[in-house]
């Protein structure tokens, strides 16, 4: 079984997300849709809220499974026995933080492979923190977010 897991904040998930989960999903027998907590961070949504807003937009996605994880990357791989970690590629402003991480995981776990996928032209320059900026004055987002997301971002921000 050859299983990859994509992790990552999905605060909350984007169209280029699900776009991505698409591409790995075919190649793959299964990918973990691993949503993380880290208590580092103020994500606008709730771990719980995160992780419902992916079940209900890739939850049933043939050979794609919802996770939620905490700790290193590198030990929830190993635990669910996967061999890669899928992150998107958007432009060469990610490329700096992603080598880091990628390297920085090999180190810590050799046998876990991370691999870049690009997403759709059209969503390269999207990402979660400008959607909920977009939500947050008024403009809307349904072109980029599912439905549910778009929802829930309203309700975040209505006043
Ligand atoms: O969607 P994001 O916020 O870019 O995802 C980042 C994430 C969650 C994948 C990354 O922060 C992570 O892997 N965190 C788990 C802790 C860990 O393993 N840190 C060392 C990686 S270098």
């Amino acid at each position: 079984m050859r299983r990859a897991i994509y992790p990552g904040s999905f605060d909350p998930v984007t169209n280029g997300h699900l776009d991505v989960i698409e591409r790995a999903r075919k190649l793959f027998d299964e990918v973990v849709v691993a949503v993380a907590h880290n208590d580092e961070k103020q994500p606008l949504f709730s771990l719980e809220q995160r992780l419902d807003l992916l079940r209900e937009t890739a939850g049933r996605i043939e050979n794609v499974r919802i996770a939620k994880f905490s700790g290193l990357l590198v030990e929830f791989a190993r635990a669910q026995n996967a061999g890669a970690v899928i992150r998107g590629l958007r432009a060469v402003s990610d490329f700096e933080f992603e080598f880091q991480m990628a390297l920085m995981n090999r180190n810590l776990n050799a046998a876990v492979e991370t691999i870049f996928l690009m997403p759709k032209e059209e969503y390269t320059y999207l990402s979660s923190r400008i959607v909920k900026e977009i939500a947050r004055l008024g403009g809307n987002v349904s072109s980029f977010v599912p439905g549910c997301v778009a929802k829930a971002l309203t309700g975040k921000f209505r006043q």
